[in-house]
């Protein structure tokens, strides 16, 4: 039997890159936090080392690369399609402000992550940026992240969490779609 063509091998199921999605979105929403949380604080270390030429730096760099181009774009994808629309209808105004700052920062999330992933892939690849780039990308990521995730954490979740129970099972069937 003729080998499958690579295009046809299956990439990892996001499900291994993002928490299971529970019943409670809200729930399901924090624990990716948690996720992104863990991720960056994995991204520090590895643009903490000396010299991203050491042997350890391919396979984290590996873990990070595929989180940030996988993970974290389901994620905001789930707040962008499939919160957001539905908290908009009853939210008020200052949940809508932060609903905007929400997309805004996701804006500048996915303009930002490709120069970081140039830089994962670089290291992957055996060629890789000098350290300061790649803490400069970590610092910027961090920098948006940690604002960003603390407000939705104060504002939005709290809010969702008013949604009816048929909006949150509609939302939770959504991302687990996504997955
Ligand atoms: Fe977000
Ligand atoms: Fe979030």
């Amino acid at each position: 039997m003729p080998a499958l063509h690579p295009s046809f091998r299956r990439t990892p199921p996001a499900t291994a890159l993002t928490p299971g999605v529970t019943a409670d979105p809200v729930a399901s929403f924090l624990e990716c936090h948690d996720r992104i949380r863990t991720f960056l604080a994995g991204l520090g270390r590895l643009a903490a080392l000396d010299d991203l030429a050491d042997p350890r730096a391919p396979d984290a760099a590996r873990a990070c690369a595929r989180y940030f181009s996988i993970g974290l774009p389901l994620h905001g994808q789930d707040e962008d399609e499939s919160l957001s629309p539905r908290l908009r209808l009853v939210a008020t105004d200052d949940v809508l402000d932060a609903l905007d700052r929400m997309t805004q920062d996701h804006r500048e999330m996915d303009g930002g992550l490709p120069m970081l992933l140039a830089q994962l892939e670089g290291v992957i690849a055996g060629d890789p940026p000098a350290p300061e780039a790649l803490r400069a990308s970590h610092r910027w990521l961090e920098a948006l992240m940690d604002a960003h995730m603390a407000m939705e954490e104060a504002i939005i979740f709290p809010a969702a969490r008013g949604l009816e129970a048929a909006e949150l099972s509609a939302i939770a069937a959504e991302m687990r779609g996504r997955r």
